[in-house]
């Protein structure tokens, strides 16, 4: 049996962009009668105000997840099953306020603002993930009006300096993988760490946790963002063009120092060019060169030669979301304000497939994240972060 505030009823139906199968995007459909869902045992039930899109949504609508066939039109499945069911709610970095509670949560929740740790976990370990799937694939997502989610799992943020579409901008599936890319890869403070598609949500929360951590962050962009990412805290910002002198830039930028670690969301050519800037003079090194991967922007194959890695002993880590441990430490950065919202524009849910277009086509100038904020909530949410022209050139 729910409980639910009585200043603000909860309607039996609800606004929200259903993902009808793979494909397009004329597969999102908006619908304003969808049944609001009921906060099962240890759920909260959220009034949705802000949810930050990721590449995840576009790469689960249209299948692009394949793990065996290169050609497979699959989402992933790593429990085993295919947890992408149709109709599915997207949508995983969710913020907004509790509205009711289920079974076994406490009503004094109620009111709450707070962000979701977007994963569907398992099982109850705090320190493995190894079946990474979320909220908005598993399970319904924020592209509505109502989720209902686990309690423990929706972190209260009260930090009034932060706007709810700020506070989605900041949310887990950038910043649990960008966290977890490092943990892998071990890095420690002092460490010369290359940042990859670094004006994207992976790449700016990399920043930001590589200054948290004291480790030096080199940002692979393009010239128009470099002053962005040097002010978020990029060392140096290495131009991802002109892929023969790519090698010689980076070392140009450290001085000749090897790079200790990469973060790899390129995939592609790059990777073979990134290993480069790590092995290139061993005895200057003093541990063994680390690449973390979680992306594939540029390209899902690369050509690597097995004889690079294993005599230059390349440690490589895959990386998928994170642990709930790593997720309650990024909140608690969040709370002290020690990581800093990085959010281009908002959209309406009901324009989800301009937000969609705009995004797939970021152009030059376009750095952090684009949120979704349901229609009813746009004067307060979204207004303040709407483009003045939200068809037209990224
Ligand atoms: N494994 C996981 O759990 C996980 C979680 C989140 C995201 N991801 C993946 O990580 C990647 C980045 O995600 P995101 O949310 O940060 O994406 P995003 O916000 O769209 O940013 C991607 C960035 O990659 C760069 N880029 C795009 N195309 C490129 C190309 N052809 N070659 C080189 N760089 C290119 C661009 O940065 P510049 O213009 O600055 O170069 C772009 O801003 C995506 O592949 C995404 O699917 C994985």
């Amino acid at each position: 049996m729910a409980v639910s505030t009585p200043d603000a009823p909860v309607p039996a139906t609800m606004s929200a962009m259903l993902l009808t199968g793979h494909g397009d995007v004329d597969k999102l459909v908006y619908r304003d009668d969808v049944p609001v869902p009921q906060p099962g045992p240890g759920e909260v039930l959220v009034r949705v105000t802000a949810t930050a899109k990721n590449n995840t949504d576009r790469k689960a609508r249209e299948g692009l997840y394949p793990t065996k066939d290169k050609g497979d039109v699959t989402s992933f499945a790593m429990g085993g099953e295919a947890t992408l069911t149709f109709p599915r709610i997207q949508g995983a970095d969710i913020a907004g306020r509790v509205v009711a509670v289920g079974e076994g949560v406490d009503a004094g929740r109620i009111g709450e603002r707070g962000l979701l740790d977007f994963n569907l976990y398992a099982d109850a370990r705090r320190d493995l993930n190894l079946t990474p799937d979320y909220y908005g694939h598993g399970a319904d997502g924020g592209f509505a009006e109502y989720v209902a989610l686990p309690s423990d799992q929706f972190h209260h943020v009260p930090n009034p300096e932060l706007r709810d579409a700020e506070l989605a901008a900041m949310g887990m599936c950038s910043y649990q993988t960008a966290y977890h890319m490092m943990t892998s890869a071990r890095v420690a403070a002092g460490e010369r760490v290359l940042v990859s598609g670094a004006s994207g949500g992976v790449g700016t929360a990399l920043i930001q946790l590589c200054r948290i951590v004291g480790a030096i962050p080199y940002a692979v962009s393009q010239p128009e963002k470099a002053d962005a990412l040097l002010a978020l805290g990029a060392e140096a910002v290495i131009d991802r063009g002109d892929l023969p002198s790519f090698v010689e830039r980076v070392l140009e930028a450290t001085g000749g120092t090897p790079i200790d670690a990469v973060m790899d969301l390129v995939g592609g050519e790059m990777t073979d060019r990134f290993i480069d800037t790590m092995i290139g003079d061993m005895q200057a090194r003093t541990s063994y060169p680390r690449l973390s991967i979680a992306g594939a922007s540029g390209g899902n194959l690369s050509e690597i030669m097995w004889t690079r890695i294993y005599l230059y002993q390349v440690q490589i880590f895959g990386v998928s979301h994170g642990t709930r441990e790593e997720a309650e430490q990024l909140v608690a950065w969040i709370r002290e304000g020690r990581l800093k919202p990085v959010l281009h524009a908002a959209f309406r849910l009901s324009d989800l497939h301009a937000a969609e277009r705009y995004f797939v086509s970021r152009g030059s100038n376009f750095l952090g994240k684009i949120v979704i904020v349901p229609d009813a909530q746009w004067e307060e949410h979204g207004a303040p972060f709407a483009l003045a022209d939200p068809e037209g050139p990224a």
